[in-house]
């Protein structure tokens, strides 16, 4: 009889050695238990407890209300629906801003309250003080350039970043800043796809790309965006496999039709 083995965790050196042997890591998000253990189960490289649950589960127009108490309450249900993938948890607005003290806090109240893997950070330099000292206290972290959501009032929208020169520019050294202070990933979203891949050619850390082509080490998507149940939120660089609002939509109907007319419950669905 054959025996399935069971998947090894994958780990920080995990996505060392897929950077280096050239295969890709498949990221997603995911908020709660369930969704969690469906992408698990199927097979992606890391689950990203992202603090777009601000918008994709609580509505809000962006990522800036959610709170670091949330953030835990999502990260640890996606820790108790996953076996192998590596769980990272954002570091939400207003968790890290105010001092290095601050972010410090911050990355361990994640770890120790939601058992989760690493945690991700928004900023290049002005980030890169408390990146290392949270590496320092044995937290790995995941970078996080280009579109960084959490500045939308600064950017002024959601559109492209480092289009001009000067902006690219500042985003390549930025690179090198948190692979100096100690990222083990680098998240680069919305971004041109040229800049991206000098970047992950260039630095010896996985980029995982949302937005920014197809030459970097990986990619992340949101889970609700990619399954196609928002029909609010369509950017190009979303590929959607599947429509699981209209799915949803069928399915709800179909039980209030059958409740309505009386068709549901069934004598074989009663006690
Ligand atoms: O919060 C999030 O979902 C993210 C991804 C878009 C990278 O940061």
């Amino acid at each position: 009889m054959s025996e399935t083995k069971p998947q090894a965790k994958v780990t920080v050196n995990t996505f060392r050695q897929m950077k280096q042997k050239g295969e890709k890591i498949s990221m997603l998000t995911a908020y709660d238990y369930t969704m969690a253990r469906i992408l698990d189960q199927a097979g992606v490289d890391a689950i990203l407890v992202g603090d777009s649950a601000a918008n994709v589960i609580h509505g809000w127009p962006t990522t800036l209300p959610i709170t670091l108490d949330q953030m835990i309450f999502h990260g640890a249900a996606v820790v108790r629906g996953v076996n192998r993938a590596l769980v990272v948890v954002d570091m939400p607005f207003g968790s890290y801003q105010a001092s290095v003290e601050q972010g410090v806090n911050s990355a361990v109240r994640i770890m120790k309250e939601t058992l989760a893997d690493a945690v991700k950070i928004e900023g290049g330099a002005r980030a890169a003080d408390t990146i290392k000292r949270i590496t320092d206290a044995g937290i790995p972290v995941v970078g996080h350039l280009g579109l960084t959501p959490q500045s939308v009032n600064a950017f002024g929208g959601y559109g492209l970043r480092a289009k001009e020169p000067a902006e690219a520019e500042q985003l390549y050294a930025d690179a090198l800043t948190l692979l100096k202070a100690g990222c083990f990933a680098i998240v680069l979203e919305k971004i041109p796809a040229d800049l991206a891949a000098s970047i992950a050619s260039d630095i010896q850390i996985p980029v995982i790309g949302i937005g920014a082509g197809a030459d970097v080490d990986g990619q992340v998507l949101v889970g609700q965006d990619m399954l196609g149940m928002s029909d609010m939120f369509r950017p190009k660089f979303v590929r959607q496999y599947a429509n699981l609002r209209q799915t949803i939509t069928h399915a709800v109907k179909a039980y209030n039709d059958d409740v309505k007319s009386g068709a549901f419950p069934s004598s074989d669905e009663q006690y």
